[in-house]
């Protein structure tokens, strides 16, 4: 129902949609997983043509790109470094037969942008540095990962093309290149729509 409503274009609200996850991943859905409202308008930005391929920049419990996959004709790729979310975005994916979405386990830093035509950033790199609730801990946060890890994801957008379209959510925008103007905004200025102009 949850994802048969998103393909139909019906709002669907957070509750619902958090009745994919478990408890512990419900009480981290506040600060850490895009709401659905956003992840729809995102994901239309995003997806300009069929089939564009789209990369979430830490991709979480697969939420921005199970409703993406589900509401748009784009091909989704999330890509995370907590092994277990990866495990559990695919397995939703594979119980509710979404095909067009795919969760690599990886650290952005070894990912290419080359491969992918847009981009969504949800401040994935703020736990490192950020006072909230961190969502576990598996992996280590430290303050200098923040900025290695914004450099890295400038550096790719800087090779991208000129069209490149990117959303960022609650982004300090440290890694937004020169060249990408901010086409709309949204949120009181939290979610923002990019593309590359020069
Ligand atoms: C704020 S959550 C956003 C999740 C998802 N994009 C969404 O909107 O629902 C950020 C995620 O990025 C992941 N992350 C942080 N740094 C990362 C890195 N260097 N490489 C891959 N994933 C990373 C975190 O583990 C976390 O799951």
């Amino acid at each position: 129902m949850i994802f048969k409503n998103l393909q139909l274009n019906k709002g669907i609200e957070d509750k619902l949609f958090n009745t994919l996850y478990s408890l512990s991943i419900k009480k981290l859905s506040e600060h850490h997983w895009t709401p659905v409202e956003v992840a729809k308008l995102a994901a239309d930005y995003l997806v300009d043509k069929p089939k564009c391929k789209v990369l979430d920049i830490g991709s979480g419990v697969g939420k921005f790109c199970l409703i993406g996959a589900t509401s748009t004709k784009g091909r989704f790729y999330g890509v995370e470094q907590r092994s277990r979310l990866v495990k559990l975005s695919q397995k939703i994916a594979n119980t509710h037969k979404i095909k067009n979405v795919e969760f690599i386990h990886s650290n952005i830093t070894q990912v290419s942008f080359s491969k992918y035509n847009s981009f969504y950033f949800y401040n994935s790199f703020y736990e490192n540095i950020g006072r909230f609730q961190a969502i576990d801990t598996t992996i280590p946060l430290e303050e200098k990962l923040y900025y290695s890890y914004s450099q890295y994801v400038e550096n790719q957008l800087k090779k991208t093309p000129i069209g490149t379209r990117l959303v960022t959510y609650w982004s300090e925008w440290l890694e937004i290149p020169e060249g990408f103007d901010l086409e709309f905004t949204a949120y009181d200025g939290k979610l923002n729509f990019w593309e590359k102009k020069f």
